[in-house]
């Protein structure tokens, strides 16, 4: 008897300590653990049915329910346990994974991208003279000798040729040296070789100088314009160059200054100022003001020019103009440094950059 109540007691000893387990197990990995240690092949419990088989059948009368029983209870206390720690955890990732509906959408790629001041500014000059009548053209950044200088009037060993600085490739087989377009001048004979007049062209691209500095980059845009046609005049260009730069810095009148210059392609030659106001430090208005700021060449086609691009020149004629793109997005945009320009900073583009679907329209207003 005093045998039975010891293992009674024994029993009742490993019962609590393994139910003191079962509560104290923080998740259900802990609880398998716990599960293994006590009704596994070499659990605490299974340990205790497996002395049943040396008892006497006397004892085994007794241990035998006694330890079913705890065997019973332990089990039904595991499963109890898991189903309440299941409940918890999911409990807990429904509250960690709550999505607030109120935060703000993320931003697509199309919102957060940023079109360049650059091809912004192509993209307003192109809005101006489409609405204006002109088309689109555009030619090759490697061009040969013969369509950068020589159809354009530029006299073998002329020194016009050495002031463009120009980059040369190296000579091919036949002796022929390519070049960088040093403006988009080219584009003017290609136009006239390809179609009949009237045309009426502007010629946005990308040119080539050795030069750097604050305001000079080796690579730089330019925007060219040709008009030919069987009469077109100073007056004709005068009004086009009015139009467009009202239309492009935004304000209702412009004044503009004509002095005459020199290019070997047009004759007479001329560059445009325009009156501006630049006694504010840090800003530039146009359309007031006593200040004068240059911002393109232009001129009548020279006869020969024409005769290059395979016209009469008894038959036609017509004016043509070139601009520094870049600079005129500097002006309008007010970036003090051209070299920023090329650098692909995105802060700088994200601080000067357009918002990609706000395209610029006349109806909508170039740069709102
Ligand atoms: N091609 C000239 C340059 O790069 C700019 C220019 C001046 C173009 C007068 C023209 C023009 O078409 O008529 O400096």
């Amino acid at each position: 008897m005093a045998a039975d109540s010891d293992a009674t007691g024994e029993l009742e000893a490993l019962e609590r300590t393994v139910m003191g387990e079962i509560a104290a197990a923080g998740d259900e990995q802990a609880l398998e653990a716990v599960r293994v240690a006590a009704l596994g092949k070499k659990g605490s419990v299974s340990q205790k049915l497996k002395t049943l088989g040396a008892m006497t059948p006397d004892e085994r009368r007794v241990m035998g329910p006694a330890i079913n029983g705890l065997k019973e209870r332990v089990g039904e206390a595991i499963a109890a346990r898991r189903a309440a720690l299941h409940g918890e955890a999911v409990a807990a990732r429904l509250a960690a994974e709550t999505v607030d509906v109120t935060l703000p959408v993320r931003q697509s790629p199309a919102e957060r991208g940023r079109i360049h001041p650059i091809s912004q500014v192509i993209d307003e000059i192109s809005a101006i003279f489409g609405d204006l009548g002109f088309a689109i053209a555009e030619g090759p950044d490697i061009e040969t000798d013969h369509y950068n200088f020589t159809a354009l009037n530029f006299p073998v060993g002329h020194p016009a040729r050495e002031m463009h600085d120009t980059f040369f490739f190296p000579a091919d087989a036949t002796g022929e040296r390519k070049l960088l377009r040093t403006h988009t001048s080219p584009v003017q004979i290609r136009t006239m070789e390809a179609q009949e007049p009237p045309i009426r062209i502007v010629i946005p691209g990308k040119t080539y100088r050795q030069d750097s500095d604050a305001t000079h980059s080796p690579m730089f845009h330019q925007l060219e314009g040709l008009v030919i046609d069987r009469t077109a005049t100073v007056a004709n260009m005068k009004w086009v160059l009015e139009e467009f730069c009202k239309a492009f810095f935004e304000v209702p009148q412009v004044t503009m200054r004509f002095r005459p210059s020199f290019f070997p392609f047009t004759e007479p030659s001329l560059e445009v100022d325009i009156q501006c106001d630049r006694s504010r430090p840090g800003e530039v208005r146009f359309g007031e003001g006593s200040d004068w700021m240059e911002i393109l060449g232009c001129g009548m086609v020279h006869p020969n020019v024409l005769r290059f691009g395979g016209l009469d020149p008894d038959v036609y004629q017509g004016f043509a103009w070139g601009m520094g793109i870049d600079r005129l997005a500097m002006l309008k945009y007010g970036m003090p440094d051209l070299r920023a320009f090329f650098d692909a900073d995105v802060r700088w583009l994200a601080h000067y950059g357009f918002r990609p679907l706000d395209m610029p329209t006349l109806f909508g207003g170039l740069s709102t």
